[in-house]
């Protein structure tokens, strides 16, 4: 079961507290992402099983104000065994999807796989017009690229500024290069391009920035945060702007939630306070 601690950022261990969520946050004026947690998957029964796991999830989905969309994790989809696996997993996905009018987002996971995923993106956007988007990377020098190569494909990009631990030689390491390029590609995605854009940051200094561009240019945008991060924000934000939470739920929830507990000194006082007032 899920202990009390790690359910302020995963909702459940189970498809019934994904939907649960979905509709405490519909109330909230929050549209939520429902990511099934599971990645870098070797055996193709594992990736086989999640997609069916997200069929189920779609099929699960409440008729909300707010409608859900998932975001599915190329490894977990089966990038690791083979581009094909990938592929054909994603496309039943999508094909699901599409038919209930759910929008499905592709996260992005370290640059080795990032060529196969927008790969993967470009053919998909092209068949559902609009129904899928893909996660880029501030932190990547090749994003600049991608903003070009992808700014009029049909969908969605959401600008993260990038999770994983890159070379220097491919990467901006540093915090502030990376919040730099942040500015400067969403800049250009606001001016350069004509996709939907999702802002996907909790860092104040761009969540203002990118309601600047906001007011200056009249786009498609949406913020994107995750769950149990910032969610004073959300529900602020949600009052004038579209917002999405991302949403993870599952039995494999152990390191994401310490990932994000390491990420933040407050989030690991507040995990020892849990288990100190058990
Ligand atoms: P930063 O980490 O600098 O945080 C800014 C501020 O936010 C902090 O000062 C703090 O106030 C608050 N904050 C941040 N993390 C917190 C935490 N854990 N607890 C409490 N407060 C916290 N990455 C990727 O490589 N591929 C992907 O597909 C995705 N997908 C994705 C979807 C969505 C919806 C989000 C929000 C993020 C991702 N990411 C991602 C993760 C992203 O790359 C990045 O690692 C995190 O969003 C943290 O970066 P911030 O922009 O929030 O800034």
């Amino acid at each position: 079961m899920l202990p009390p601690i790690a359910d302020r950022f995963v909702a459940g261990e189970s498809i019934d507290g994904a939907v649960a969520h979905v509709r405490d946050l519909d109330d909230a004026g929050i549209a939520s992402i429902v990511n099934l947690l599971g990645e870098h998957y070797d055996d193709p029964e594992d990736a086989r099983a999640d997609t069916e796991e997200y069929l189920r999830l779609l099929e699960r989905f409440p008729d909300t104000a707010h409608p859900p969309s998932i975001s599915v994790k190329p490894s977990q989809l089966g990038l690791n065994i083979g581009e094909d696996v990938f592929r054909d997993n994603l496309a039943r996905i999508v094909e699901v999807a599409a038919a209930a009018d759910t929008f499905v987002w592709i996260d992005m996971e370290g640059h080795e796989t990032t060529d196969a995923t927008v790969r993967a993106y470009e053919a998909l956007a092209e068949q559902h017009d609009g129904g899928v988007g893909i996660c880029l990377q501030a932190n990547l020098r090749r994003t600049a690229d991608d903003v070009t190569r992808l700014g009029d494909t049909a969908g969605k990009i959401r600008l993260v500024k990038g999770a994983y631990d890159e070379p220097e030689s491919i990467a901006y390491r540093d915090g502030a290069a990376v919040e730099e390029a942040y500015r400067h590609l969403l800049h250009r995605l606001f001016t350069d391009t004509t996709v939907g854009i999702a802002v996907a940051t909790h860092d104040e200094e761009l969540i203002e920035y990118a309601l600047d561009l906001g007011d200056q240019y009249d786009r498609d945008y949406e913020f994107q945060m995750l769950m149990g991060v910032r969610e004073d924000r959300q529900r602020e934000l949600a009052a004038t702007e579209t917002v999405y939470q991302y949403v993870p739920y599952g039995s494999a929830w152990a390191s994401y939630f310490y990932r994000r507990i390491r990420e933040r000194r407050e989030n690991l006082r507040f995990a020892l306070r849990a288990v100190v007032d058990a």
